[in-house]
């Protein structure tokens, strides 16, 4: 398969036409935390359907558009709405943003999502700083023809999840006093949540939340040399821990907690 790299580098010349200059960060902001994008002052927005190639989100609460600005000193480009596989888009097709980012020169790509907590520890409302993943499913979208100027057929990943950047958050958490964990996440591809044996599996291999997104992402952003930080906002316990699953939760308090550590990681870094 012929990677779409001219699709990329035309997205991003459309983008970089609007924008002028490049932040050094992205924010992709999971189900539920589009709000995120309200923070921003000076803001420029390019709806997806309007750029060339870029897909469109599907998923509800996902908006489906880049917004470009402030928050503070720094300036900042977020996705607001992410695409994911289960929305019936091709692995190429989720990363096409992050590949876009990367043609653009950002190096620092914070992601974010809603989870359920796999770990029995967890409470709805936690938010936990990913260190690692584990992925079964789906393709991976590095599969196929490399693209070479991103980076090398074989990438490693030992440090995919920045230390530096995690370790930013934390000093960041104890200072403002958000309380905040450290897990791994289990890539799950969805649309149905997970059932309560599979829960299970992925508890005893090691998991300690579970979601539908961000992975494909993080494989991306690490194979063309990109600084990753990634963070899950718990809104529910994993299937079989209560009866069933309700609805996602997004406590006032938890999105307090979520916004100062946000606002402070691209104020630092
Ligand atoms: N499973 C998968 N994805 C999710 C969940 C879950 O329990 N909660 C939010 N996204």
């Amino acid at each position: 398969m012929i990677k779409n790299t001219e699709q990329i580098y035309k997205a991003a010349e459309y983008i970089k036409n609007i924008i002028k200059t490049v932040p050094e960060t992205a924010l992709v902001l999971g189900t539920g935390l589009g709000y995120f994008a309200d923070f921003i002052e000076n803001k420029q927005i390019i709806p997806y359907k309007e750029i060339p190639h870029f897909p469109v989100s599907t998923a509800p609460d996902h908006a489906g558009q880049l917004v470009v600005g402030n928050i503070g000193e720094k300036s900042v480009m977020i996705m607001q709405g992410r695409i994911h596989y289960y929305e019936g888009y091709s692995m190429d097709e989720v990363v096409f943003p992050i590949r876009v980012m990367k043609a653009l020169g950002i190096k620092n790509l914070f992601l974010t999502n809603a989870a359920g907590s796999v770990n029995l520890d967890y409470r709805v409302g936690d938010l936990v700083i990913l260190n690692d993943h584990i992925k079964f499913f789906n393709d991976s979208p590095l599969r196929g023809e490399n693209i070479d100027s991103f980076g090398p057929r074989f990438n490693d990943m030992s440090d995919a999840y920045t230390k530096k950047l995690r370790e930013m958050a934390k000093t960041i958490a104890k200072s403002e006093n958000i309380p905040i964990r450290e897990g791994v996440y289990s890539y799950m591809p969805g649309p149905s949540f997970e059932t309560p044996a599979e829960i299970r599996m992925l508890r005893t291999l090691g998991a300690d939340v579970v979601g539908m997104s961000t992975v494909p992402e993080v494989l991306c952003a690490a194979h063309s040399g990109m600084k990753i930080f990634a963070v899950s906002f718990v809104t529910n316990l994993a299937a079989g821990i209560l009866d069933e699953i309700k609805e996602l939760e997004y406590t006032d308090d938890s999105k307090d907690n979520f916004n100062r550590l946000i606002k402070g990681m691209i104020a630092q870094v």
